[in-house]
């Protein structure tokens, strides 16, 4: 049988066709806009998603036999907030994962209710990308919508109704919502209560292998699937890119470079962080992980490249950085351009060059970009650390492993050997595995994970390099500290 995995992104939708080991045959995707209705807020239109997975679908379909796709199933951008009336329609466009709207709700839930009662209840605290600090936003500025809602929804979610017919979602998305209790894996009736939701207004809650049902007719109907073709719920795309990069055993590590930058590591059993920096969340394999969140990774250097430079060769711009430069650049980047959730959780932060002169060149600041999202990685790790963990290496997944430059300063930074595996769409092949766990094809997602995940090249760290950019962390660490009072009066 084959298996196709859909990664609902923040820039594109990509879609992969594999067959039963994992063999690539067939990729395509589909970009959509995502707006900035005013700075520091970021919404997409459910209905460009649904579009997209349609017409990826369509094209997917062209020259496959249907009755050889034994199941479907999704990676999805985690935490924004769609809603659906009485109708199942759609209210108003979904607040992404990097909006930074609701910092006065995220305030009211952290010291109102407390952190620990945050922790306990949920096994974590509010961040302002969160769905439930934005649910109160919603009761507060635009009462009209949230009166109609009748269910609450994540972006993949969405599609799996839509695919389905099924109000489903998983315990590894679920978990991002600060709704969900982590540790018993079921919706937290504190939290639904504060937030003025009913249980019938959430998903049913399904492990993240388990299928919800099959294609519906007018779904085959439009895509070409078959309508007994099985679809398998999916996951949030960091667990979703754990499992297709093969991180499912206690202490794994997997590093994402995409739109956001994560920092994830796998565990058996549930993590309590108590300073609630880093998120406690259910893992795709029936088990845990804790996660390290940057909200702009890739997507400064995306930003540096199309809109400062003007650019789309990334690699002839990186290719004038020459290795001796590495650790070298007296110019600095902090990388906050929607603000930072790990480990400030601040959504006045932000971005900020620092340390040039009138010697500055162009390379030194591409490289501050490269170098600074590095640092803000290695904060995560630095959190990690202080809950026991002690990782000495990681696999990378995302975007950013094209840059062999980049790979070289975060395995420096971070002082770790680098894993890029087979196929770097992790969290679509993720989502290929769960649906061939949710086919009964393996018995658990340990198991097709390693019969499936391959692996392409190691990157080393190198002592000397390991240690210049210890120096340099020290003095990255200190800035952010020195600006934070005057990004509130920036505001
Ligand atoms: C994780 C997070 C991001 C999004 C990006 O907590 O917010 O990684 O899932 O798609």
């Amino acid at each position: 049988m084959n298996y196709i995995g859909v990664d609902l992104g923040t820039s594109a939708l990509k879609l992969l066709l594999v067959d039963e080991h994992g063999g690539k045959i067939k990729e395509l995707s589909r970009e959509y806009p995502i707006y900035f209705p005013h700075s520091g807020w970021s919404e997409q239109n459910p209905k460009d998603w649904l579009d997209a997975v349609i017409s990826g679908l369509k094209e997917m379909l062209e020259d496959q036999d249907p009755a050889t796709i034994g199941a479907i199933s999704f990676a999805g951008q985690m935490h924004g907030l769609v809603i659906l009336d009485d109708k199942d329609q759609v209210i108003r466009p979904a607040i992404l994962w990097n909006d930074g709207r609701c910092e006065d709700e995220c305030q009211r839930l952290n010291e109102g209710l407390g952190l620990d009662a945050l922790i306990d209840n949920t096994g974590n605290i509010a961040f302002a990308g969160f769905t439930a600090p934005k649910l109160l936003w919603l009761r507060e500025h635009e009462r009209e919508n949230y009166d109609r809602i009748s269910k609450v929804m994540l972006p993949k979610d969405y599609l799996v109704y839509t695919l389905s017919g099924v109000h489903a979602t998983d315990v590894s998305d679920a978990s991002g919502m600060l709704l969900f209790d982590v540790k018993n894996r079921k919706w937290s009736e504190t939290m639904l209560e504060i937030v003025g939701l009913k249980e019938e207004q959430m998903a049913k809650v399904y492990e993240s292998y388990q299928s919800v049902g099959y294609v519906k007719k007018t779904i085959s109907d439009m895509t070409g699937l078959s309508t007994s073709t099985k679809v398998v719920v999916g996951a949030g795309d960091n667990a979703a890119a754990a499992v297709g990069t093969g991180v499912v055993r206690e202490g794994d590590m997997n590093l994402s470079l995409g739109t956001s930058g994560t920092l994830f590591i796998a565990s058996d059993n549930y993590l309590r962080d108590s300073s609630g920096a880093m998120h406690s969340f259910c893992h795709a394999n029936g088990k845990n992980h804790l996660m390290g969140c940057i909200l702009s990774a890739a997507s400064c250097n995306k930003w540096w490249m199309d809109k400062i430079l003007e650019t789309s060769d990334y690699g002839a711009e990186q290719a004038r950085i020459a290795d001796e430069h590495l650790a070298d650049n007296k110019v600095f980047f902090l990388p906050y351009l929607m603000g930072e959730r790990t480990p400030h959780n601040d959504t006045d932060a932000r971005a900020a060059f620092l340390g040039m002169s009138m010697d500055t060149t162009r390379e030194e600041m591409t490289l501050a970009v490269l170098e600074g999202v590095a640092f803000a990685l290695r904060d995560c790790l630095e959190l990690a650390k202080k809950d026991g963990a002690s990782p000495t290496s990681s696999m990378i997944s995302g975007g950013g492993v094209k840059s062999e430059l980049w790979l070289k300063i975060v395995a420096n930074v971070l002082h770790m050997k680098l894993t890029v595996p087979e196929i770097s769409e992790g969290p679509s092949l993720g989502a290929a595995i769960l649906a061939a766990v949710g086919n009964k094809e393996y018995r658990s997602v340990e198991e097709a994970a390693k019969k499936i995940v391959g692996v392409s090249r190691t990157i080393e760290p190198d002592p000397e390099l390991e240690a210049k950019y210890d120096e340099k962390y020290k003095v990255y660490k200190a800035i952010y500290p020195a600006l934070k009072d005057l990004y509130k009066s920036m505001k």
